[in-house]
């Protein structure tokens, strides 16, 4: 038997899920050595959760408009990933913002990919908002999570060209594609040790995926 402790980790998700497949494939065929302890959501009938459930995942979902504030819920969540064991978060289109208390709770411990190469077109609306500025390039980071909104330290980025006739669901289908290569090989990086933040400057190596 191999000494390697495989690591747990959590994803978090808003909407349909296509990162969180493309992880959960990830893990389920080797690629990522690691283990998904939990999916947690903030939408209970999100595609996402579904993906999850097929796959046997532990889930947790809530309404957050059901609690006081959102450091009520946010222990709960936190709660939640302790006990299934989690090392880190993986935020795959979780469509809400941390707050300073929990993102120190994991401080350098979360993750997040965002479609564009930031840190141009942070936000909700990157994809559209690119095409609107008639950026010729685009594409995905991944980047550590801190208290701004896209503004942690990039880990790697991909970039997808934008041709004259790509309209909102091509470039986003583009853009899925890029995402769905460039972050399970990340997230395996988390599971292997191979990444943190202080070595940043000098994994030059990493932007290459
Ligand atoms: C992804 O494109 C991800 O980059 C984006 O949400 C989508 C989720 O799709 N995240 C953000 O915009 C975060 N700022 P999915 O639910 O199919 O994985």
């Amino acid at each position: 038997m191999s000494g390697f402790k495989k690591k747990i980790f959590a994803v978090f998700v808003s909407g349909i899920g296509s990162n969180l497949q493309a992880i959960i494939d990830a893990v389920e065929n080797g690629i990522i050595k690691g283990k998904i302890g939990i999916v947690v959501s903030d939408k209970p009938n999100c595609k996402a959760l579904e993906c999850s459930r097929l796959a046997n995942i532990k889930t947790f979902a809530f309404e957050p408009k059901k609690f006081s504030s959102r450091k009520e819920y946010e222990i709960l969540i936190a709660d939640e990933c302790e006990k299934a064991g989690c090392e880190f978060i993986v935020l795959a289109g979780y469509m809400r913002l941390l707050s300073p208390w929990f993102v120190a709770q994991y401080k350098n411990r979360i993750i997040n990919i965002h479609p564009s190469l930031l840190p141009n077109f942070p936000g909700t609306h990157a994809i559209q908002d690119a095409i609107e500025a008639g950026a010729k390039m685009t594409g995905c980071t991944v980047h550590f999570v801190d208290e701004g909104i896209d503004t942690g330290s990039i880990i790697a980025q991909r970039e997808v060209v934008i041709s004259n006739d790509d309209d909102l669901d091509s470039l986003t289908e583009k853009i899925h594609l890029a995402e769905h290569e460039l972050y399970p090989k990340i997230v395996n990086l988390l599971c292997c040790n191979k990444i943190e933040k202080r070595q940043l400057q000098t994994l030059a190596c990493v932007r290459k995926f």
